[in-house]
């Protein structure tokens, strides 16, 4: 079948390598690149945080997008487009230089005017699309932040023949996340009379979620991994939209992120001073010991490093650890290193450990790029014992890394780790079922017995190591969503 040029637009609250909280800004980084290289037309919005590095960025005005007005609402506000490029790539993104908004502590805040500042960025997007006469097939909302796209091409430029042929595509990365407010500001929303569209027993009951619009509206749904899109639609999982989300069931699928290879790759990561692949493990292991003496460790020769790099939220699954890592910290030989932040009675528990443990635990609360690339370089097992995980990047970057995953079956967990089994050899993690601190134990416990069988272990990082999920094939996954939406509109 003969591919089509496609033009995108998506809408994303993070874009990596500009700013980034989790691995929604991986995906809308990476995402942009390969659809770029694959020939398509890609204009990528997101703000333009403070926090960004403007004289790094380089970034040119984007003619006729100069202190345009915006009306969200009641609300007036000013807005312009710079342009810069993606590092390493000729893709170029657009950001909304919009200060009022967007220049302020942190990208996402408390502050009473959050859903504003996400309902002006879809909507600048979208009259940017109008002042460029750029008419995407697809315009491409990620999360909550841009959920509200799909409603407004139906019922706010739907008089303009621009978007007539533009298919929507929400991607949920997690539904924890819903981008919920008071009903109180429904006239933010600047529907007008169209407020009819709106979910009526939620503004009844006092508030509107944008994800729910976004599951309502959008021509497609998708989610990031299979296993997510399936359990999304039980009560267990979908955190009250389980039901939006049957009722759209036909327009749900689960795509599979992929791993960016060219910032997570061994044999070329620029953050460690020497490379590795599956034929050079000593390089590995050399940089592990680097790691160990940076890190003030000082364990056994042989003792296995455990890392873990995480935002610090319920849905990492922590609180099945707590009781087991300081038992097996008293009765085995290992190290412990992690990076994170986020809810205190992780970080404090975390602090905790790393002072009774001294020399054999260090906890690093904060962000870092560079901590976590070496996290991922120099352990031999990296945690992620999720609650639920929609896709997980990390668990891909630790098979490539040689870094044993250790994983609960959830999700995108489920999706990309499959459990070694000594029998015949095949798999690539440690894999446990419940989540249950009894459940957690027993897996740390096989993973740290399988270590010391050193020709299994061997076996299992070659298993990992050989694994490929990369944006080439994930990314044609979207590629073939896009141009099914596409005949679709023109056939229609
Ligand atoms: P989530 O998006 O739920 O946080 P993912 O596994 O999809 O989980 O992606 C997390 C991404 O954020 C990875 O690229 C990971 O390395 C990065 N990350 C998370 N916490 C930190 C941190 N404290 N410092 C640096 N990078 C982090
Ligand atoms: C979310 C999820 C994570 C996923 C990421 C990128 O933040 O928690 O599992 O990998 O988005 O899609």
């Amino acid at each position: 079948m003969l591919r089509m040029k496609l033009k995108i637009c998506l809408i994303g609250s993070e874009v990596a390598p500009f700013s980034k909280t989790g691995g929604l800004a991986d995906v809308c980084g990476a995402l942009t690149k390969y659809l770029h290289a694959a020939g398509h037309d890609v204009r990528v919005f997101t703000p333009l945080y403070s926090a960004i590095d403007r004289s790094a960025l380089e970034p040119h005005p984007v003619p006729g997008l100069q202190d345009v007005p915006l009306e969200v609402g009641a609300h007036r506000y000013r807005y312009s487009v710079l342009a810069a490029r993606v590092p390493g790539t000729s893709a170029d993104v657009y950001f909304i230089d919009c200060p009022t908004l967007y220049a302020r502590a942190s990208i996402y805040t408390g502050d009473p005017d959050e859903h504003l500042r996400f309902i002006a960025l879809t909507r600048a997007a979208i009259e940017s699309c109008q002042r460029l006469a750029f008419s995407p097939q697809i315009l491409h909302a990620h999360d909550w932040h841009a959920a509200f796209a799909p409603l407004y091409l139906k019922v706010a430029y739907d008089w303009d023949p621009l978007f007539k042929r533009t298919r929507s595509v929400l991607t949920i990365h997690n539904i924890g996340y819903q981008g919920v407010f008071a009903a109180s500001a429904v006239a933010d929303l600047g529907v007008g009379a169209r407020i009819d569209r709106l979910h009526q027993d939620d503004l009844r009951a006092g508030h509107i979620n944008a994800l729910k619009h976004g599951i309502m509206y959008a021509d497609a749904i998708t989610t990031v991994s299979p296993t997510y899109a399936a359990e999304i639609c039980t009560a267990e999982y979908g955190m009250g939209l389980q039901d939006a989300l049957r009722a759209r069931g036909a327009a749900l699928s689960g795509i599979l992120n992929g791993a960016d290879y060219d910032e997570w790759d061994p044999r070329r990561d620029r953050y460690l001073p020497s490379h590795y692949d599956a034929a050079h493990l000593q390089n590995k292991a050399a940089l592990k010991q680097a790691f160990l003496a940076r890190c003030k460790i000082s364990v056994g020769a042989r003792a296995p490093l455990v890392g873990f790099v995480s935002r610090m939220a319920t849905q990492k699954g922590f609180d099945i650890t707590f009781d087991e890592l300081p038992r097996a910290l008293l009765a085995q030989d290992f190290a412990l290193v992690g990076l994170g932040s986020g809810e205190a009675r992780y970080e404090e528990f975390f602090a905790g450990l790393q002072q009774r443990f001294p020399g054999r635990v260090l906890f690093h609360r904060g962000y870092s790029d560079e901590l976590a690339h070496w996290i991922e370089a120099a352990s031999d097992l990296f945690l992620m014992p999720s609650l639920y995980e929609p896709c997980g990047l990390n668990q891909m970057y630790s098979l490539r890394y040689g870094t044993v995953p250790l994983v609960r079956r959830t999700g995108g967990l489920a999706d990309t780790v499959e459990p070694y089994d000594r029998a015949t050899r095949r798999g690539t993690g440690i894999v446990f079922d419940d989540f249950s601190p009894a459940a957690f134990a027993q897996a740390l416990q096989s993973a740290l017995a399988l270590y010391a069988q050193r020709d299994h272990w061997r076996r299992l990082v070659a298993n990992g190591m050989s694994q490929d999920f990369s944006w080439t094939r994930q990314g044609g996954l979207y590629v073939e969503l896009y141009e099914r939406l596409a005949r679709g509109a023109t056939a229609a």
